[in-house]
């Protein structure tokens, strides 16, 4: 059967300053199953972001492919929710405003107790309950990460893909974020696909790492799976022989072999 999601030969180029084209990326190809977190690490530049906006269908590959569920990607959908490095939320609305508007555009026919009753969940998952009447302004940097992944799953959708959610958070918020994040994994079984420069972050959340080498013409250099079982928790995944392991190969990567792949 085919996996649930499927990038087969995609490339990007963009026209260079002095003629010609740049090559960000070019061949590549994976596959995500369903109920996988797949978090992706690289350079600053290697092409993530526009990988992941090539999966949201905000942006078309030059060439290539990506299909999920069977049905070519060909534009935004609510089928994937998207939380986005800075955190996107309308300035005007309040915290229910702003998951309420996601809610209705996903069911237009509900009744405004209908979504309430829905947002009320989503809100009191990412524990904002009692921020709900709130508005962006008023809310930490956290909270509002919060409130683009309490968005972003509130439409149920068959993905999530996350650009480097917390990256503008403190450690501390960060890590409270991870677990949150955990526990919601462990309890919906979403299919995630995630941007991250924190290998630690990695290991605590993905399956599957992919790692990316340096632009131009990055490519998926590997792909690791990762070993450790999957209710670790950020306190004690550390005392696992393993995690060290993994570690030292992620940073091995970044450190000396990202450079080394780049494409005659
Ligand atoms: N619309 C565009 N026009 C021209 N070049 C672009 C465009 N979008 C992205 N690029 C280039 O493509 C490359 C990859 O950009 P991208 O944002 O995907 O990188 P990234 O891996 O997400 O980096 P970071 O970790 O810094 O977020 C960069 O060199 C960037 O300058
Ligand atoms: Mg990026």
């Amino acid at each position: 059967m085919a996996s649930f999601l499927q990038v087969q030969g995609l490339k990007q180029a963009f026209p260079a300053p002095g003629g010609g084209e740049v090559v960000v990326f070019d061949d590549i190809n994976f596959d995500i199953d369903r109920g996988e977190f797949v978090c992706i690490i690289g350079h600053s530049g290697c092409g993530k972001t526009t990988i992941l906006n090539v999966l949201a269908g905000l942006e078309r590959p030059t060439a290539g492919h990506a299909f999920i569920d069977g049905r070519e990607i060909s534009g935004p959908s609510l089928d994937r929710g998207v939380v986005f490095q800075s955190h996107a939320l309308m300035p005007w609305m309040t915290v229910r405003g702003n998951i309420g508007f996601a809610v209705k555009s996903r069911w237009p026919d509900w009744t405004r107790a209908q979504i309430d009753t829905h947002v009320e969940q989503f809100v009191d998952m990412v524990h904002l309950g009692g921020s709900q009447d709130k508005k962006p302004s008023q809310l930490s940097g956290g909270m509002k990460q919060r409130v683009g992944i309490a968005r972003a799953f509130s439409i149920q959708p068959k993905m999530l893909l996350l650009d480097e959610p917390f990256g503008a958070l403190d450690a501390l918020t960060r890590g409270n974020i991870q677990d949150e994040l955990v526990a919601i994994v462990q309890q919906t079984r979403q299919t995630v696909f995630m941007i991250t420069h924190d290998v630690d972050e990695a290991i605590l959340l993905a399956d599957k790492i992919f790692l990316m080498s340096n632009g131009p013409k990055a490519v998926l250099a590997e792909i690791v799976s990762n070993p450790l079982p999957r209710d670790r928790a950020r306190a004690t995944m550390h005392h696992d022989p393993r995690f060290y392991d993994l570690r030292n190969h992620l940073i091995d990567f970044l450190v000396n072999r990202s450079k080394t792949y780049a494409q005659a």
